[in-house]
């Protein structure tokens, strides 16, 4: 029954809207050009200077090629599977750009999930089919595979979850994958606060496949505003194709190559951050206020109040900030909390106890 279904499966290009398959795309002074030479004078940049020290009066390369040979060789994925954007936020918005007809084609989310599917999904005129996650935040995907129809062209699943931390069932991301005519988008934003394996091993057998990751979360570069795409090279083309020329700064280029450099630093900083999240996790549950843990495989842990809205205010008033997620459905009464240093959360522990205390 799969089988037949994969052998069904379109190519991303099938799958892209036709005017993104037809499009021209604008060629850069980059493009038309980019050995070295003595003089370029092809770009109109300024060919004084600038006021900075370093030279940034050039354009970037609009392909990142040093940048993307590295993370190849640092991921083991071919580089010309390998997009990079202006933080994934934006290759979300690409997506739907290539493979979403305004008005006629559609995406599916499974809820509660991270909100920027949703928005770029309304932004590019996408309408948003929604099958919510389980009790237990697990996926369905007999109800996605009903609910997904001929103009579902994207299909959004974030293992592990952003608000509620926990990772999807690969096996069942898989199946999905094998089973829908559709590109079938993982975003693994926080995979590096996991135990758990990356999906990215399957792109190989799965076209459709298209595996998001950041360097904002575990690398600790949110400012830089450079994520990725690991997909199929025909995927990775036509992202190309729609992308602003250049979408990644010289200076985030330059910077993260510098940062890729010290990879140890970041194991460090994650296996620390996993740790703290545990012991946060731990000590959360004998604060009374505090109804559920749910346990996490990110840098955050979703929590059930007695008060949400009451707590949340009372740690605004006291110079701490976390998430309200108590209105998103299936995170009633439930508050987002990024795992901060030990002394962050132990001031956010103490306060917790003192609002027990006091007011609970
Ligand atoms: C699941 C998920 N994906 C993507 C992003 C955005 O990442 P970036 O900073 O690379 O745009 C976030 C940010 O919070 C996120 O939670």
């Amino acid at each position: 029954m799969i089988q037949s279904k994969v052998e069904m499966r379109s190519t991303p290009r099938a799958l892209a809207r036709p005017s993104i398959v037809a499009l021209k795309p604008y060629t850069s002074a980059r493009d038309e050009f980019s050995g070295t030479a003595r003089i370029f004078l092809d770009a109109n940049e300024n060919s004084l200077g600038s006021p900075l020290n370093e030279a940034f009066n050039r354009y970037p390369d609009p392909y990142q090629r040093e940048l993307k040979a590295k993370i190849s060789e640092m991921e083991s994925i071919a580089e010309e599977r390998v997009f990079v954007g202006n933080g994934s936020d934006e290759v979300i918005d690409l997506l739907f750009r290539v493979f979403c007809e305004p008005g006629k084609d559609k995406c599916l989310i499974c809820p509660p999930t991270y909100g920027m599917y949703e928005v770029s999904a309304e932004i590019n005129g996408a309408e948003v089919l929604r099958v919510p996650l389980t009790k237990d935040f697990d996926l369905d995907p007999q109800a996605i595979r009903n609910v997904a129809d001929e103009s579902t062209k994207l299909l959004f699943f974030c293992s592990p979850n952003n608000p509620t931390g926990n990772l999807l069932d690969r096996d069942k991301l898989i199946s999905i994958a094998r089973s829908v005519n559709a590109m079938v988008v993982v975003d693994e934003a926080y995979i590096h606060f996991s135990k758990a394996g990356s999906i990215v091993g399957f792109l190989d057998a799965n076209p459709n496949l298209v595996v998001l990751r950041t360097y904002s979360k575990a690398w600790g570069l949110a400012g830089l505003r450079v994520g990725t795409a690991f997909a199929d090279p025909e995927t990775v083309a036509l992202l190309n194709k729609v992308k602003p020329p250049y979408n990644v700064s010289d200076a985030a280029q330059r910077l993260l190559l510098g940062a890729l450099e010290n990879e140890d630093r970041v194991l460090e900083m994650t296996g620390e951050i996993i740790s703290l999240r545990e012991a946060l996790t731990e000590d959360l549950e004998s604060i009374p206020p505090v109804q559920k843990v749910y346990r996490s495989d990110a840098n955050f842990v979703l929590v059930r109040v007695s008060d949400p809205v009451a707590i949340y205010e009372y740690l605004v008033d006291r110079g701490i900030v976390v998430r309200d997620r108590s209105r998103v459905r299936l995170c009633e009464g439930c508050l987002r909390i990024t795992v901060g240093t030990r002394d962050q959360n132990d001031a956010l522990l103490r306060e917790l106890r003192s609002y027990g205390e006091n007011v609970g």
